[in-house]
C-alpha cells in the first residue's frame, strides 16, 4: 500500500505553535509512532506552506497512491484550487484537523474541501490522523 499524509501551512510547528490548541508533540515524532505502528500501510508524509506545492503534491500522488489524508491548515478555510485538485484526482481523500474547527473561531466553520473528501476527521488531536488511517487500510476500495 501507499498512503501519503499531507500537512499544509503552519504545521509544519506543530509542538512549538498554540500547544494549548494542537498540543506539545511535533507531527515528525507523532508520524514515527504511526509508521511503526502500521508497518504495512507504506506511510509517507509530505508538509508545505505553499498552496502550489500542496496542488502539485496531490497531483503526484493521486493517480497511483491508496490514499491521502490531507490537513490543509488554513487553507481548507479558503484555497478552492485544493479543492479542485481533490475532484481532479482518482485516490481517496479525507480531510483531518486537529482541533475542533466548529468550536472555534466562525471562518473556521467553512471548510472548501469537505465535499470533496471521502470523510472527515476533527477534533480528536493528532489521533484524527489514525482514525482517518484507520477507514483508508479497512475500506473495500483498496
Ligand atoms: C487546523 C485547523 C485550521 O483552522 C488551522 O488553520 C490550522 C490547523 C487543525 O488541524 O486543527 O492550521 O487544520
Amino acid at each position: 500500500m501507499k498512503i501519503l499524509i499531507i500537512n499544509g501551512p503552519n504545521l509544519n510547528l506543530l509542538g512549538v505553535r498554540e500547544p494549548s490548541v494542537y498540543g506539545n508533540q511535533t507531527f515528525e515524532e507523532y508520524f514515527k509512532t504511526l509508521q511503526a505502528k502500521y508497518p504495512n500501510a507504506g506511510l509517507e508524509y509530505y508538509q508545505s506552506n505553499v498552496e502550489g506545492e500542496l496542488i502539485n503534491k496531490l497531483h503526484e500522488v493521486g493517480f497511483s497512491y491508496d490514499g491521502v489524508l490531507i490537513n490543509a491548515g488554513a487553507y481548507t478555510h479558503t484555497s478552492v484550487a485544493i479543492a479542485d485538485a481533490i475532484s481532479a484526482i482518482k485516490s481517496p481523500v479525507i480531510e483531518v484537523h486537529i482541533s475542533n474547527v466548529h468550536a472555534r473561531e466562525e471562518f473556521r466553520h467553512k471548510s472548501y474541501i469537505s465535499s470533496v473528501c471521502k470523510g472527515v476527521v476533527l477534533g480528536f488531536g493528532m489521533m484524527s490522523y489514525e482514525m482517518a488511517l484507520f477507514y483508508l487500510l479497512n475500506s473495500s476500495s483498496k
